[in-house]
């Protein structure tokens, strides 16, 4: 009997604080969304950002955690951003987490979203992945899309907080320049 409570206990313990992971390269309104859904639910949202130096990114790691920090700044103790490298599960544990959120912006982000999960449960039974969908006048935002608006000029006002606006112009135009002094040798 003792044996089943202690057991149960780890699974069954209130959840305060849960990861939303990802590469955020750069941040968009659907990820904003999804933290401040989360942190209804949750006391405290961990959002874990992934540094991985084999992955081709336009931010680095410091100006995407930056612009996490930015746009949080006011949920202070609710909302904190931290890199981590390796695996997702190891990240979660070491926070002593045991959910990960994930937005879910279509039903072909599911099968992705939902191998991730069962991969993450089969290292780590006790994390569990928790699911939002995305809203509505979300669900075509994607950092991708994000990306090749603004590097063709769009406006992306409207994908993403007025920081990251900046900051995309800011990184075009430096690439930009960096072209053109390449071309002149
Ligand atoms: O924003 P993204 O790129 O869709 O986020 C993907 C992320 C960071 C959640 C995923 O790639 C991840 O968890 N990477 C860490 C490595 C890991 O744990 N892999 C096993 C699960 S597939």
């Amino acid at each position: 009997m003792a044996k089943s409570r202690s057991s149960s206990s780890r699974s069954t313990k209130p959840v305060a604080t849960a990861v939303f992971p990802g590469s955020f390269d750069p941040l968009t309104f659907g990820h904003v969304d999804i933290i401040e859904r989360a942190n209804q639910i949750f006391d405290k949202i961990i959002v874990g950002v992934l540094y991985n130096p084999s992955k081709d990114v336009l931010f680095t790691q410091e100006e995407r955690v930056a612009l996490i920090q930015e746009q949080f700044a006011r949920y202070k103790g609710k909302v904190e951003v931290v890199s981590f490298s390796g695996l997702l599960v190891e990240f979660v544990q070491s926070i002593q987490s045991r959910v990960i959120v994930r937005g879910l912006r279509a039903i072909s982000d599911f099968d992705y979203e939902a191998q991730m999960a069962l991969i993450n449960r089969k290292m780590a039974p006790h994390i569990e992945t928790f699911f939002l969908t995305a809203r509505e006048e979300h669900s075509y935002i994607s950092s991708t899309v994000v990306k090749q608006v603004a590097m063709l000029g769009g406006d992306v006002s409207r994908m993403v907080p007025p920081g990251v606006a900046k900051a995309l112009a800011r990184k075009y135009r430096e690439k930009k320049l960096l072209q053109s002094k390449g071309k002149r040798g």
